[in-house]
């Protein structure tokens, strides 16, 4: 609908990290033609989830696998550039150095992680004791639900695609359209909103009491406990858990880990196809330009052409309403219910202090991580995309006439072949392959 309307706001571009322009700059070669692998040995396999326990709900189907890629040209990758080099190393090292919320003081502590393990998949926590925020976020799934957008309690679709959580403790700007800026303040809203969990803080209150295990739990984190913060400890205690969903290496991070030391012959043991792929995502592809660094995503905000009506009336403002949502909310960080910053030169606040609405916010929604994403589909703040292919084709084929001016300027539809598809796709699973010990 505001294609025209948005196309007419001036804009300018987001910051980009320097890595991510390494990538476009001139290649020099320095690099050993790595031999090809058989395409098959890019078919990926599932994540392994560590930190999750049963969730005490129906089981969850297994995925089917993936079909391996077959195609009958495989063309030698060439040698990789010392610019290529240095964009592939700066998607890591993995995983990154835990650093705790400076402004939740459960996070980081066992206690409060294993108190919000159990919470989280706890169908008490519901209105109807139906559903758990386990149901919506599966751990077999990259803690998505496989569907393009979630059931609400109550019948009927939410408004967006669930977001996979593994790695959301790098993100800064939680949400589609990041309408919280900590992971704590995110998490009020499924607990409260009646669409997703609506559990009031009566019913929390009800809840804690007449669970010795619980409660024990919760007085151990806090002798003392203040019983009006009851739920915002809560909210803090699942974001402490949530903030230990790392997504295990990867096949990409043991290639990553040689090219920083200079062993440039482990390119022999990466498929061929991903690493020509590998090359089109910091090259021509310029996908680094926005899903940057160790986690694949500069945690910000862009319009990548994709609809954003939730139904016929309906428009998804995306990151325009985000910022409002972040300013408007009482438990933000600059709000009293953040706890004491421990170390004032990091103050994560400075972020939300700096925040302003722009126009260009219209339809821009958070760049994803791309870690484990095989798990995660349907794609898209909507789910509309079913598929990686999909996701390779919407980029190939991008139509500009849906972007507004800082879009159009970071993209621009990639024509790729059959092939070239095919090897970006095996790329992009090669970050939710486990890591091959020796
Ligand atoms: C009915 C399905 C549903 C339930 C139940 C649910 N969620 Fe979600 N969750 C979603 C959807 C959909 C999104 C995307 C929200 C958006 O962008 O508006 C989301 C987003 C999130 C995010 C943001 C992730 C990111 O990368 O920014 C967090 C954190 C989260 N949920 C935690 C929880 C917790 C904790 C619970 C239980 C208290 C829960 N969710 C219950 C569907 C659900
Ligand atoms: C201008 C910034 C930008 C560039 C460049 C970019 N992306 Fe994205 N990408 C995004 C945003 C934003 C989304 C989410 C869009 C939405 O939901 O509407 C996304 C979504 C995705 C998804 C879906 C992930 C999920 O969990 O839903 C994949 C996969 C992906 N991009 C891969 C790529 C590849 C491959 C390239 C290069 C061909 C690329 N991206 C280039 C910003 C970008």
């Amino acid at each position: 609908m505001r294609c025209g309307l948005r196309r007419l706001t001036s804009v300018t571009l987001l910051g980009l990290s320097l890595g991510a322009l390494v990538a476009l700059s001139a290649c020099r070669s320095v690099g050993t033609a790595p031999s090809p692998q058989s395409s098959s040995a890019s078919t990926a396999s599932s994540v392994t989830q560590a930190a999750v326990a049963s969730p005490g709900l129906t089981p969850l189907t297994p995925l089917t696998p993936l079909t391996p890629l077959t195609l009958s040209t495989s063309p030698k990758p060439p040698p990789l550039s010392s610019d290529e080099i240095a964009a592939i190393v700066s998607h890591g090292p993995w995983p990154v150095a835990f650093t705790p919320d400076p402004g939740n003081r459960f996070s980081g502590q066992p206690a409060a992680i294993e108190l919000g393990r159990r919470l989280f998949a706890d169908p008490r926590l519901s209105a109807d004791g139906k559903r758990a925020c386990i149901s919506c976020h599966q751990p077999n799934r990259g803690f998505a639900d496989g569907l393009a957008r979630s059931v609400a309690a109550h019948g009927g679709p939410l408004d967006r695609n669930s977001q996979g959580l593994l790695d959301v403790r790098l993100q800064h700007w939680f949400g589609w359209d990041g309408a919280a800026d900590s992971l704590w303040a995110f998490v009020l809203r499924p607990l409260g909103d009646d669409r997703e969990m609506g559990a009031g803080p009566s019913a929390l209150a009800a809840l804690m009491a007449g669970d010795p295990d619980l409660s024990s739990r919760y007085r151990m984190l806090d002798p003392n406990p203040d019983p009006t913060r009851l739920r915002i400890d809560i909210a803090k205690a699942l974001a402490a858990y949530l903030e230990t969903l790392d997504s295990p290496r990867t096949r990409f991070d043991t290639l990553r880990d040689a090219l920083a030391r200079g062993d440039l012959a482990a390119t022999a043991d990466y498929p061929g196809d991903a690493l020509r792929g590998l090359q089109l995502f910091v090259g021509r592809g310029r996908c680094n330009l926005c899903h940057v660094g160790p986690a694949f995503s500069n945690g910000e905000f862009h319009d990548i052409g994709r609809p954003f009506m939730v139904d016929a009336s309906r428009p998804d403002p995306g990151r325009h309403a985000g910022v409002k949502a972040v300013l408007a909310d009482p438990y933000n960080r600059l709000g009293r219910y953040v706890d004491p910053i421990v170390d004032p030169t990091d103050d994560p606040a400075v972020r939300t202090r700096h925040l302003a609405p722009a126009h260009r916010n219209f339809g821009e929604f958070r760049v994803p991580g791309l870690r484990g994403a095989v798990l995660t589909a349907p794609y898209g703040h909507d789910g509309s995309l079913p598929g990686l292919a999909d996701v390779v084709r919407h980029y190939s084929e991008i139509d500009l006439e849906r972007l507004h001016a800082d879009g159009e300027s970071l993209l621009r539809p990639l024509h790729l072949d059959a092939q070239q598809s095919a090897d970006l796709i095996a790329f992009l699973r090669t970050l939710s392959e486990p890591e091959r010990r020796p």
